[in-house]
């Protein structure tokens, strides 16, 4: 099952929930879309798999074959991506960052409902925190995690809010297959304009991006603070982001690439924005003796009191290596509780470090020369999720300093802006 036929059964799969029908006419498509479902973006996919989707159709009889095409091309991508999570493999390869785009599907949420790593920060917290408590697992996910830990550690009660539709019907489905129906109530919608029944104790959630607030963390959990008591509790405590400078390995600085399964989200986050562009990349396994210089604190979010959602810091990297210097790496360190953290740079788990590739043809550095760095964290359009915009300048031992820029923004209306970019795309998928 190659990624064009995922793209098709995800395409074909979103159809039907808009009860968009296709059948075949000789070479041609008819398409009978309810009033108001079709829009410019679905249409120019129409247009662009037209020839896959005819041959899906002439494949399939009816729709409940291609929808159990679906289902076993999920399967097997669930199983290709357990087994890639869990693999000793050291590869080190480019990812996007789907949570930054609330992309989130079945295997998604499956990597982080067993990133064991991840919920043993949570479960400690949670064994200290919220026994005999009243809990919101604020984006509970379709499996609930949080909120059955919660319950497992000894919570009174959980209310468990989930935006996305799909993920809230599974959620349902998972609390009364578990019969915790008078323990676990689940609150479809978002948390910002959320209602709870009472004031709860603890606050519990895992909305932390790539980058600690990429995903829109800060705004989320500063409105949340109305569904606690006074003194009331929150979990996860805090999130540092790193940053250093970095060399790329010499297999993704010569041929920068996304990976099968990566470009696969590459794709769907094409699809779920409308557009091809220069999207922030992550890197699975990178090489710590790939730092070349000190690491500084890109960004630290306390989630015990009221964040700010726009910023800027300054920052400073002293060069420890001689040699290349392909970009600035940017990692978290997500603390439940005090003396409880993990770190996406040293562990595998769900998050992984990003990659800002700054000097993108490279820039050959000495030790003791230093990176002064400004980073201006500002929202974005959608108001929720910010950009992050970089300056700064490579101060030299010898000669003139050299001024660098560059903008890593959530929607980024470039595609191949630069030289990484432009051989990332025209690399293609590396098939696994
Ligand atoms: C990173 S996932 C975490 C899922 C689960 N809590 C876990 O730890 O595995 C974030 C979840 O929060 C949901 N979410 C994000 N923003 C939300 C909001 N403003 N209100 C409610 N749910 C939200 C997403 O749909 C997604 O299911």
């Amino acid at each position: 099952m190659s990624v064009q036929d995922d793209l098709i059964d995800v395409l074909i799969r979103d159809l039907r929930a808009l009860r968009i029908t296709l059948t075949v006419d000789g070479d041609q498509l008819r398409v009978g879309a309810p009033k108001n479902s079709m829009t410019p973006a679905l249409h120019k996919q129409l247009t662009d798999q037209k020839w896959a989707l005819l041959e899906r159709l002439k494949q399939a009889e009816s729709w409940p074959e291609s929808s159990r095409a679906s289902i076993s091309s999920a399967r097997q991508r669930i199983e290709y991506l357990k087994k890639s999570v869990r693999s000793q493999d050291n590869t080190v390869e480019f990812w996007p960052c789907p949570g930054d785009f609330w992309l989130y599907d079945e295997i998604l949420y499956q990597a982080m409902t067993q990133d064991e790593v991840r919920n043993a920060v949570y479960r400690q917290a949670f064994q200290h925190l919220v026994k005999d408590k009243v809990v919101v697992d604020i984006g509970t996910g379709q499996d609930v995690v949080l909120g059955r830990m919660c319950i497992e550690a000894g919570a009174k009660r959980v209310y468990a809010i989930e935006v996305d539709a799909v993920a809230c019907q599974e959620a349902r489905a998972c609390v009364a297959a578990l019969g915790l129906e008078d323990r676990i109530h689940i609150v479809p919608g978002n948390a910002l304009s959320a209602h709870l029944p009472e004031l709860v104790d603890v606050s519990v959630s895992e909305l932390i991006g790539v980058i600690g607030s990429s995903e829109g963390v800060a705004p989320v959990l500063n409105d949340a603070r109305r569904f606690l008591k006074p003194g009331g509790v929150v979990i996860p405590l805090r999130c540092v982001t790193k940053v250093a400078a970095v060399r790329l390995p010499a297999a993704l600085a010569e041929r920068p690439h996304f990976a099968t399964m990566a470009d696969y989200y590459v794709k769907q986050i094409f699809r779920k924005v409308g557009a091809s562009f220069d999207l922030r990349v992550a890197v699975r396994n990178f090489p710590k003796d790939h730092i070349v210089s000190t690491e500084a604190i890109f960004e630290e979010l306390n989630f015990q009191d009221l964040m700010a959602l726009e910023w800027q810091n300054r920052f400073s990297l002293q060069v420890t290596q001689p040699g290349r210097v392909d970009g600035l790496l940017s990692w978290i360190e997500l603390s439940t509780m005090e003396g409880v953290t993990l770190n996406s740079l040293t562990q595998a788990i769900s998050w992984l470090p990003v990659f800002f590739p700054v000097f993108d043809s490279g820039l050959e550095v000495l030790p003791g020369e230093r990176l002064e760095c400004v980073n201006q964290t500002v929202l974005s359009e959608d108001g929720v999720r910010p950009d992050y915009r970089i300056r700064g300048q490579v101060v030299r031992a010898f000669g003139e300093s050299i001024a660098f820029e560059y903008d890593s923004l959530l929607y980024e209306k470039r595609f191949k802006n630069n030289e990484f970019y432009h051989r990332l795309f025209d690399s293609g998928p590396e098939r696994r």
